[in-house]
């Protein structure tokens, strides 16, 4: 198949586009959060496109993308109190949340499950294809599987070039990590991963709010909420571990691993110490007061990292406070929670 590639602004006509989705096509489209790859979320034959394209198994359901509240009325009819409140301080932008589903919403996009994962992304190219494409694009990350997910089309583009119909290419996202998913369908709402809105801003509109505790420490037998969540997702090729503890411990073991270690090594560090490392790639993910940096710059890096062909990469550790705790959750992820505190250890 030849994928298509154009540039698109809020102004680009998206109604090829749209088509592509209506007949069962995909489209890889940008959001504010990272890329998307779009099908028409009722047609169960776009879903099974969506999870062969990128490889990903089929029992990992997929986010139902809308353009307007209306759109709610034929997913659900058990929308609690708490979604409308929460899409009027959040939506649309990067919050994405789970309620109960109409049985007509087919489960190979539902992953068999009887609740559905609903977002409004902040984007006008995905707006608009979304109006274009009839109002319901399913859309995981527009990774292969495995892969960090892309913020630039030239991602998508080395993912996923031949196996999809289009790719809209509308630059670098906004954010750069997926949404914050909760879920709302039990007693308790729930964070099922972490994101740009923070546990504490949904608290301030809905009071108290717990979070899937498998987040961010490997727990014994413990096992995340969201399946997408049980998955080494954001894989780098190379071995990473993650050093914690106060600047000083934290760059002087990274150095003492760098100048013993023979493979091909990465450093994913701060501004602030990015000039004391004495050896391999060093990667600033921007200044520790600028966490929204940060979190834009991560998947970037460990993709540049895994072109470069890094065999071991050491990471440092990042403050899990606010938008933290959702980088820190990437970070963890990627290196299979394989973290060090350096305090204490010299
Ligand atoms: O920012 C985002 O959310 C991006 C953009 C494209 O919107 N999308 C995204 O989709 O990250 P994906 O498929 O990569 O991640 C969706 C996550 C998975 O972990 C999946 O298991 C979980 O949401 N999920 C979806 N529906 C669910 C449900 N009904 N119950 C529990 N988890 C669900
Ligand atoms: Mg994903």
């Amino acid at each position: 198949m030849e994928t298509q590639i154009i540039k698109a602004d809020k102004n680009t006509d998206l109604e090829k586009a749209g088509e592509i989705i209506k007949n069962g096509g995909l489209v890889a489209f940008p959001t504010e959060t990272v890329y998307g790859l779009g099908g028409d979320a009722f047609n169960p034959d776009s879903s099974k496109k969506i999870y062969a394209a990128k490889g990903r198994p089929s029992d990992n359901p997929l986010i139902v993308h809308i353009a307007e509240m209306a759109a709610l009325d034929r997913l659900s009819t058990d929308i609690p109190d708490k979604l409308y409140k929460l899409a009027e301080a959040f939506w649309p932008g990067p919050l994405t949340m789970i309620i109960k589903k109409l049985p007509a919403l087919p489960e190979e996009t539902t992953g068999g499950l009887d609740t559905v994962a609903i977002r409004m992304p902040d984007h006008p190219v995905a707006l608009s294809l979304i109006k274009a494409g009839g109002g319901y694009i399913a859309a995981p990350s527009a990774n292969a599987s495995g892969r960090p997910s892309p913020t630039l089309a030239s991602h998508v583009a080395e993912d996923l070039n031949g196996r999809i119909d289009m790719i809209i290419d509308g630059g670098e996202v906004g954010i750069g990590i997926e949404s914050t998913i909760v879920d709302l369908s039990g007693e308790v709402p729930m964070i099922l991963r972490p994101g740009y809105v923070t546990a504490e801003m949904l608290e301030r509109v809905i009071g108290p709010v717990e979070t899937d505790p498998t987040l961010m420490k490997k727990t014994e037998g413990g096992r995340p909420k969201a399946p997408g969540m049980r998955y080494r997702h954001y894989a780098p090729k190379g071995d990473m571990q993650i050093f914690t503890g106060d600047a000083d411990h934290v760059t002087a073991t990274i150095n003492e691993k760098l100048s013993s270690e023979t493979k091909k090594c990465g450093v994913l560090c701060c501004d602030e110490n990015a000039g004391l490392y004495k050896k391999g790639i060093i990667r600033s993910l921007g200044s520790r007061d600028d966490m929204s940096a940060v979190a834009l710059n991560i998947y970037r890096a460990l993709r540049e990292f895994d072109d470069e062909g890094v065999e071991q990469i050491y990471a440092e550790g990042f403050d899990t406070q606010g938008l933290g705790q959702a980088v820190m959750n990437r970070l963890l992820k990627a290196a299979g929670f394989n973290i060090i505190n350096t305090e204490g250890t010299k």
